[in-house]
């Protein structure tokens, strides 16, 4: 009996937990096939022991050769990563439009300036060894320029993520891509700022998971979301704007919108 009686209390403060949190938050959304043609999910291992994968973080296609993701994402002992493209459930190595590729750690370039410490300079790029075939599920967004960060104004931001960071394992249950979506109202990168440093996004998004917008059927990049360990909120939020020229150096096909 007492036994039942706990049971119902238990249930009874989830469910307003869950209420609770409806209230408040975003409503987060599945993501269908297609719907990120941009964004892929990395594995990492050790060269030595290639058979034990470890989920890693989101990274997102810039070019048919380049993937932009997150320098602590790259900065481990890993020497292998694994790219899931056009994958919206990564448990599931048949799901149509997906395809995967191992990379090794000569195609990564970290920024020279990263510092692991403060995260700043949290970017790094994957040279990827074979050329993308482009297509509905596998795509590359376009970065904005400065100029044009204004016409965002009452767009939707979008961030998606299959919250699999391996140092929260036991959360990752999550294998299908979800996302949630807010509209900027005054200054899309103050904004960014701000909705990245949520708990909501903390709980979706993988380190490098990117924050897009979608405008004229083009999708652009705004950023992307650094799951820091730093305590400053404003290192959660790596602006590509900031990193344009960095890309454009060592990527020569990028789209600029
Ligand atoms: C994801 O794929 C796995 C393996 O095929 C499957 O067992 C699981 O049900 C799928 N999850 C969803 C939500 O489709």
């Amino acid at each position: 009996m007492a036994k039942q009686y706990n049971w119902l209390l238990i249930s009874l403060a989830t469910l307003l937990l869950l209420v609770n949190i409806e209230a408040e938050e975003p409503e987060e959304k599945l993501a269908i096939p297609t719907q990120f043609p941009y964004q892929v999910f990395i594995d990492v291992a050790l060269k030595s022991d290639n058979s034990k994968w470890v989920p890693k973080c989101s990274g997102t296609i810039i070019s048919k050769s380049a993937i932009v993701t997150t320098a602590s994402c790259l900065d481990t002992e890993f020497d292998l990563a694994l790219i899931y493209f056009g994958a919206v459930n990564i448990s599931n190595a048949f799901e149509i439009g997906q395809t995967r590729m191992e990379v090794e750690r000569k195609y990564f370039e970290v920024h020279e300036e990263y510092n692991p410490v403060t995260l700043s300079n949290n970017i790094a790029i994957i040279k990827l060894p074979f050329e993308l075939e482009f297509n509905e599920y596998v795509q590359a967004v376009s970065l904005p320029s400065k100029e044009d960060l204004g016409h965002y104004v009452g767009q939707e931001m979008i961030i998606a993520g299959w919250h699999q960071i391996a140092t929260k394992q036991k959360l990752s249950v999550w294998a299908v891509l979800k996302f949630v979506a807010k509209v900027v109202v005054v200054d899309l990168i103050v904004e960014a700022v701000k909705w990245v440093g949520n708990k909501v996004i903390e709980l979706l998004a993988d380190e490098g998971s990117p924050i897009t917008m979608h405008k004229d059927n083009v999708n652009v990049a705004v950023g992307m979301y650094s799951n820091s360990k730093a305590k400053s909120k404003l290192s959660h939020f790596v602006n590509f704007i900031k990193f344009l020229s960095w890309i454009k150096k060592r990527v020569s096909d990028v789209r600029i919108q």
